[in-house]
């Protein structure tokens, strides 16, 4: 145990090293690039020059983009009923922080996502529609029915299903997809508890006899659960869907929990087992053998355990609100399932050509989804260099190292709304660097003023200059309408 884990510090530290040659490189070789530069800016180059340094800055703009704007967006499942997109988070954190991805969920009316579980924690968010949310919560098949704003958390290895119940309303959901628990490195997986044909559920991997004597029907009657599912993870609930989910859905609520405990062994119970393995395959297999098993937790207990409700972003109230915006974060103190996956929620509207102050997260990294509007974010390097400076529109995915300045303002056609999720559920605090409640303000005297090299007077004119805190008008900082510059 011990020579592993110092195999593994080892390991830590070549890579650190390596990682430390490499910016040191890069460093060295931006260093250059910045002296040529110089020299292009006399007059006397030419035209050709110049055009090489365009390109040459337009390429540093893309790779900077690349890291904190979060593109790498993969189609994970496609069906007529419904997607899912995931927009992978950035890599790099792996080592010192756990790695979101973020997913994206679109399901026509009248569709269910078919029993799973993931070895992921996912908290949704439901962004537009009504949906029904199916989840084994000790022991219990827990429905909760979710509007528009509601939060909700779907822990790794708790099997669970959605179903559209909007009418005539297709279903948004975002989600944070939590790979800290995950098998693999980077990706999470699921494990379809139905499917047959197409998504393959995780029984295919028991041969026949063996699931024939779990399950204790004939093999043939096996075989109709076992291939009737073609259509996909997402599939349409009424005629032309399958029929065996829709019976599935017309169960009541004791019986389809015993066809689901049929199907997922484990049940889970993340509060007293948090750091265990939630399913193994021999535990599915025993409990597949010994179908009962998880009668008995029931019966012990007897009373029924009520699921946890959802949160609803859209009816709490800002933590702040000014003419220019309001912004609101849900923590674990707001909503306990969040303390879990330690995953904060945010949501901020700013009204057009308003400016979130340069602020800090000194807890936690960002991540960020633009609903609606556009804008631009500002991120800074901690030795005051930039990092990004890039436009923001609907459905962009930003990324926001802990500790890293940044600011985000809204285009001036309209407002800008954009919600996430932060890798913490402590109380976050950002630190504002600007403005009426800025970390500036607070640290104003002598000190500060010694240190910017002016005197204290001057100092208190340029800091007492915004009256605004933390939502700050800026129609000078804006940029115009995406539209009229041609974008
Ligand atoms: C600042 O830090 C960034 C990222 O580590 C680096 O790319 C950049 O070259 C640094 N700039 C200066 C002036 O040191
Ligand atoms: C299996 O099903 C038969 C009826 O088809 C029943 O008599 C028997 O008790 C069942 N066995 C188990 C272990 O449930
Ligand atoms: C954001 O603010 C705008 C007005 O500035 C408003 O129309 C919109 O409904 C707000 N969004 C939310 C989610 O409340």
């Amino acid at each position: 145990m011990a020579n592993l884990k110092a195999l593994l510090l080892l390991a830590l530290v070549l890579y650190c090293a390596m990682l430390a040659a490499v910016s040191q490189e890069k460093a060295r070789s931006r260093e250059r690039g910045e002296e040529e530069e110089e020299e292009e800016m006399e007059p006397w180059k030419t035209g050709k020059e110049a055009e090489e340094r365009g390109r040459r800055e337009k390429k540093e703009q893309e790779e900077q983009e690349l890291r904190f704007l979060l593109k790498d967006a993969r189609r994970v499942v496609s069906t007529e009923a419904g997607e899912m997109r995931v927009v992978r988070g950035y890599a790099g954190v792996a080592i010192t922080e756990k790695p979101l991805h973020i997913g994206f969920i679109t399901m026509e009316p009248r569709s269910l996502f078919i029993p799973q579980y993931l070895d992921s924690s996912l908290i949704i968010f439901l962004r537009r529609g009504e949906a029904k949310i199916g989840l084994i919560f000790k022991d219990e098949l827990v429905e909760r029915q979710l509007r528009a704003g509601d939060v909700y958390r779907l822990p790794a290895g708790s099997a669970f299903y959605i179903v559209n119940t909007g009418e005539g309303q297709r279903l948004h959901i975002i989600c944070s997809i939590d790979l800290s628990e995950g098998l693999g490195f980077n990706s999470f997986q699921s494990f379809f508890i139905a499917g047959g044909a197409n998504p393959t559920s995780v029984l295919a991997g028991f041969d026949p006899q063996t699931l024939s004597t779990a399950f204790n029907v004939s093999i043939d009657k096996l075989g109709e659960i076992m291939i009737g599912q073609q259509a996909g993870p997402i599939v349409y609930i009424d005629a032309h869907g399958p029929i065996i989910w829709s019976n599935f859905l017309k169960l009541k609520q004791q019986e389809k929990l015993q066809h689901l405990k049929r199907m997922v062994p484990v049940e889970v119970d993340n509060e007293e087992k948090q750091d265990q393995p939630k399913w193994s395959v021999s535990k599915l297999f025993n409990s597949l053998l010994l179908g009962e098993e998880n009668q008995k937790g029931r019966d012990q207990k007897g009373e029924r355990k009520a699921g946890p409700d959802p949160y609803n972003l859209y009816e709490r109230s800002p933590d702040f609100i000014n003419k220019y915006g309001w912004s609101l974060a849900v923590d674990h103190h707001d909503y306990s399932p969040l303390k879990k996956s330690d995953i904060g929620i945010y949501l901020v509207n700013l009204t057009a050509g308003s400016m979130m102050a340069p602020h800090v997260n000194p807890r936690a990294s960002e991540y960020g989804i633009v609903l609606k509007g556009s804008g631009t974010i500002h991120i800074v390097y901690p030795n005051g260099t930039s990092a990004l400076k890039a436009k923001l529109k609907e459905g962009s995915v930003f990324w926001v190292p802990r500790y890293f300045p940044f600011c985000q303002i809204a285009a001036r056609s309209g407002p800008f709304e954009f919600f996430g999720f932060t890798t913490s559920s402590h109380r976050n605090r950002p630190q504002f660097l600007v403005g009426a409640s800025s970390i500036l303000k607070t640290m104003r005297g002598p000190e500060l003023a010694v240190a910017f090299g002016v005197t204290e007077e001057r100092l208190r004119e340029i800091i007492d200059a915004q009256r605004e805190a933390i939502i700050l008008p800026s129609p000078a900082a804006a940029p115009p309408d995406e539209r009229r510059e041609g974008l």
